[in-house]
């Protein structure tokens, strides 16, 4: 126990960084000689995406977006704003969009539209972890490291109150408040 959390599940260091190992060999496999564009989500991904870029072996190119949510994110309703665009040109290119964590769907759908407008050969979706139980968006997932079904996850990028982002592996919180 840690403050007022209990810790229910941990996701060591080493099982992430074996599906960060299995993701980044499955890209490279599919984008040998594409030069793809990764599109990281901040702020939870920065880790995730660090570390993941470092294990592609193939050419790519990167940059970022950052979304902010309005409003109830677990509603539809949720209104969703862009703050930050990528500021590379992606007509054209092979995009992927990476996240930490795929919950309701309600960022991604968002973004895919936005991403889309910009006419790129082709969009796939890579997340860490793929959490089930809120999703409201139907979203295709190409790459990901975990399913999930429910709980409070923290760590690798990941926040409560923006704490936990720094630790090097995820755990599953109940929240005792
Ligand atoms: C998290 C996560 C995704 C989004 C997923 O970001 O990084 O972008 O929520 O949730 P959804 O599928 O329900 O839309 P958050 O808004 O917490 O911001 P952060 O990345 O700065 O932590």
């Amino acid at each position: 126990m840690i403050g007022n959390y209990n810790i229910l599940k941990k996701i060591s260091e080493e099982e992430i960084q074996q599906q960060v190992k299995k993701i980044a060999q499955d890209i490279g496999n599919e984008y040998q000689n594409r030069e793809p564009v990764l599109i990281g989500v901040l702020n939870g991904v920065f880790i995730f995406f660090a570390d993941l870029v470092r294990e592609i072996s193939i050419p790519l190119k990167l940059d970022f977006v950052r979304l902010a949510s309005y409003g109830s994110k677990n509603v539809s309703s949720g209104e969703i704003e862009l703050t930050k665009d990528i500021e590379l040109s992606i007509k054209g290119k092979p995009v992927i969009i990476v996240e930490d964590i795929i919950d309701t769907g309600l960022t991604l759908s968002y973004l895919v539209r936005h991403i889309k407008e910009k006419e790129p050969e082709s969009v796939k979706i890579c997340a860490l972890i793929n959490k089930l139980e809120r999703r409201e968006k139907e979203i295709g997932i190409d790459y990901w490291g975990f399913e999930i079904k429910k709980g409070f996850i923290v760590g690798y990028g990941l926040d409560y109150n923006e704490g936990f982002r720094y630790l090097p592996y995820i755990l599953s919180l109940e929240i005792k408040d």
